[in-house]
């Protein structure tokens, strides 16, 4: 009792102390220093954006400052913005500009406004053009940060501080212990190092192990609290995906399902090679499993892809430094035909993809559909080691594997990424098992979206078609007592990219396409890499080249737009006619506009390895990426990424999800012939600096929104789904569960 005293009371005394006194001074610093930041933030975007303001206020309908504000306002924390004319009228705002705020209330500048949409920072930047008043911009800052960090801040402190406090009582403690028992015994014992230098658990005194105990749990706690971080502010590499594997999701098990694999090993020539196929999914997520080692179920597509597993079906990859292993699943003919050419190619994908080809939908490919999700569920099964892993399941092949996985492993987290767009519910409505789609789909923890608009389009298509229960401001969906989160996640590329290690210089890749295809030194290129697919625009494409060279014929003879087309999906009746299209539609134009052995369009259609593209990337003077639809288009991506040399313009559709993001491309309609062919001619004469300016802009963007954030981003997010699990679960298991409602 006595020994208890000694050590509650000092530590009560400074636990007031920092309740009281600490505390609420930490809590109005912290405010003061980041409303200052914020108000020098706003002088540093207004003076940034000045320029460019003042030239779209003289014609606001242009898009300009519509395309200004909206990448502006990707920055996490500037909620809204407002540009007003002298006349102190708003000529142009974000959709997310309250009414209340004002172009004159100028009282309001470097105040907080306590609105339902939460704390926001009102700021006002006057433009100045030349010495003359040229308007205004109205900045709104969300400040639900500050008290996030304020929370943070605060909790630290008082676990540093309520740490500090125990043990300088457990000290004192021990202290008066040791006189009271005798000095010349402490010190001796001290000096022998029993007591202090054991473990807290095993100290002698019976007094002490329950405060040793609570000291030990208080530091697991604070180690757990660090965590809880922000995206923005880590550094997005393999390592920051490792540590959130090890911390947050306390090394779980991981695994993808996808159909496409990341290696195939085929047969040529008595030897096996290994190909990496032509998919922007496999582009994405191997760099992650590399980072990850867990498992990765794929369908066992290469011929010799059988003589290469062991008896479980595995194989360790990558094959030069192994670090996580494929389990293929095999498949029939029968299967392949119904489940991928058919349901999943000749239905889901036109379905999803506005290009006018239209879907078919067969019940022997839908029964073969769910015969294949069943067979991938099974091997989900074998291969879980646990009764809770984390299951990355991707793409319009796998809609019902979500929910056949939930209903053999229920405390599974599964996140789907639907790879392409998702239609608006009366496109979706033509699909004869819309419901089932659905339904499979929403067995899913986490179901992720390369934009807005689809998860949109996603949750529209459920209200038309379900009966659940959603939720439009946190985007979750309820479905028969599995809670859905809908989520946008915009994949990228692994940057740096690791095939650039091995290229050679620009100048050296110029000349060795040039070479390789019998060019002259001074031909400018175009390049275009896609799978051989009737949504990427490659006729499209080749009618901007020849309308180019119709409109202006000094680049006859001097411009060749390479292409090339991975052969892909070639079975399929639709492929085909669309091979035999571009084939003829390359001729046609090479014999209107070709001369002496000069052909304005060189197409390949062939598979590519990775270093070969990269050596077209690095040594084209432009890439062209005309798809009719995208989810995101890594091509895009990939380009801008290679071209270290900040040279090299791209030409985006902007019908792909890549266009929201890379803004500094050439966007074009690739349905308005005339639009593309001005593009192409406008690249082939840009100049230097500005070539530079718009790359290194869009690097900068790839390199900080790269594909290990991508993924960080959707398993932080499953961190947290498994985290309120637990807390619901333990709540649920109180005494006073009964009187929580049941979410
Ligand atoms: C798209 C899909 C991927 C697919 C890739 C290649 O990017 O979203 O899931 O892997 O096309 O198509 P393939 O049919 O050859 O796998």
């Amino acid at each position: 009792m006595r020994f208890s005293l000694k050590f509650v009371i000092p530590l009560a005394l400074a636990l007031s102390l920092i309740a009281y006194g600490v505390v609420p001074l930490v809590d109005v610093l912290t405010f003061k220093w980041f409303t200052r930041d914020i108000d020098i933030r706003t002088k540093l975007i207004g003076s940034t954006m000045q320029d460019a303001l003042i030239e779209g206020s003289s014609n606001p309908s242009d898009g300009k400052l519509q395309r200004l504000f909206s990448r502006a306002i990707q920055d996490e924390r500037l909620y809204a913005l407002a540009l007003c004319n002298t006349e102190n009228k708003i000529l142009y705002k974000t959709q997310t500009f309250p009414e209340v705020v004002t172009c004159a209330d100028h009282d309001a500048h470097n105040q907080v406004l306590n609105l339902p949409q939460g704390p926001l920072h009102v700021g006002y930047y006057n433009l100045d053009d030349s010495g003359k008043n040229a308007g205004r911009l109205v900045m709104l800052h969300d400040l639900s940060f500050i008290q996030r960090r304020s929370t943070d801040t605060r909790n630290y402190i008082v676990y540093f501080f309520g740490a500090l406090a125990a043990v300088v009582s457990l000290i004192t403690v021990i202290i008066a212990q040791i006189s009271l028992r005798g000095w010349v015994r402490g010190t001796r014992a001290l000096l022998r190092g029993e007591g202090l230098l054991r473990p807290f658990s095993q100290v002698g005194t019976p007094e002490l192990r329950p405060i040793a105990k609570d000291l030990k749990l208080l530091i697991r706690d604070l180690e757990t609290d660090r965590r809880v971080k922000d995206a923005n502010q880590i550094s997005w590499n393999p390592n920051s995906l490792k540590e959130i594997l090890n911390n947050d999701l306390k090394g779980d098990e991981v695994l993808i399902v996808s159909n496409r694999e990341p290696y195939i090993h085929v047969r040529r020539n008595d030897k096996i090679e290994i190909q990496f196929p032509a998919s922007g999914l496999v582009t994405a997520l191997e760099p992650i499993m590399r980072a990850c080692s867990g498992t990765w179920i794929a369908h066992g597509a290469g011929n010799a892809d059988r003589e290469v597993v062991d008896k479980d079906d595995h194989v360790q990859v990558p094959p030069e430094d192994p670090s996580y292993q494929i389990r293929r699943v095999w498949l029939t003919k029968e299967e392949e035909q119904g489940y991928y050419y058919g349901f999943a190619n000749e239905g889901i994908w036109p379905l999803c993809h506005i290009a006018h080809v239209r879907p078919v939908f067969r019940s022997q490919d839908w029964a073969q559909y769910v015969a294949v999700n069943r067979k991938f569920a099974n091997a989900v099964i074998e291969e879980a080691k646990t009764d809770d892993p984390v299951i990355l399941v991707q793409d319009y092949h796998f809609a019902l594997l979500p929910k056949m996985i939930r209903e053999q492993l229920p405390k599974a987290t599964v996140i789907t990424f639907w790879h392409i767009p998702f239609p608006n519910p009366e496109v979706f409505s033509v699909c004869p098992w819309r419901e089932e789609l659905l339904d499979g789909l929403l067995g899913s923890s986490i179901l992720g979206f390369h934009t807005r608009f689809h998860c949109n389009n996603f949750i529209d298509s459920v209200d038309r078609f379900l009966e659940s229960r959603i939720d439009r401001e946190t985007s979750t969906i309820s479905y028969k007592g599995v809670l859905t989160a809908v989520n946008q996640y915009p994949i990228s590329i692994e940057y740096p990219v690791k095939w650039l290690k091995t290229q050679k210089s620009v100048s050296e890749c110029r000349k060795q396409i040039r070479k390789l295809n019998g060019f002259s030194d001074d031909r400018l290129i175009g390049v275009g890499i896609d799978r051989l697919d009737y949504t990427k625009g490659i006729l499209e494409r080749f009618l901007a080249v020849e309308r180019l060279l119709e409109l202006e014929p000094e680049w006859i003879g001097k411009f060749t737009f390479v292409q090339i087309a991975a052969p892909s999906r070639s079975s399929l009746n639709e492929y085909q006619h669309f091979d035999a299209d571009v084939r003829a539609l390359a001729y046609k134009i090479n014999k209107r506009f070709g001369k002496d052995g000069y052909d304005p369009i060189c197409l390949k259609v062939e598979h590519h390895e990775p270093h070969q593209v990269y050596e077209y990337f690095r040594g084209a003077d432009l890439c062209f990426v005309s798809s009719l639809h995208d989810g995101m288009n890594l091509v895009a991506k990939e380009f801008v990424a290679s071209r270290d040399d900040e040279q090299g313009v791209l030409i985006l559709s902007q019908f792909t999800g890549a266009s929201k993001e890379l803004t500094e491309a050439l966007i074009v309609n690739p349905y308005n012939i005339d639009q593309c062919a001005a593009a192409l001619h406008m690249a082939l004469e840009m100049p230097e600096g500005e070539q530079r300016n718009r790359i290194r802009s869009m690097r900068g963007l790839i390199q900080e929104f790269n594909v290990f954030r991508w993924a960080g981003r959707m398993l932080m997010d499953a961190a947290r789904l498994r985290q309120r699990s637990r807390l619901f679960e333990s709540v649920q298991k109180s005494k006073y569960s009964k009187d929580w409602p049941q979410t």
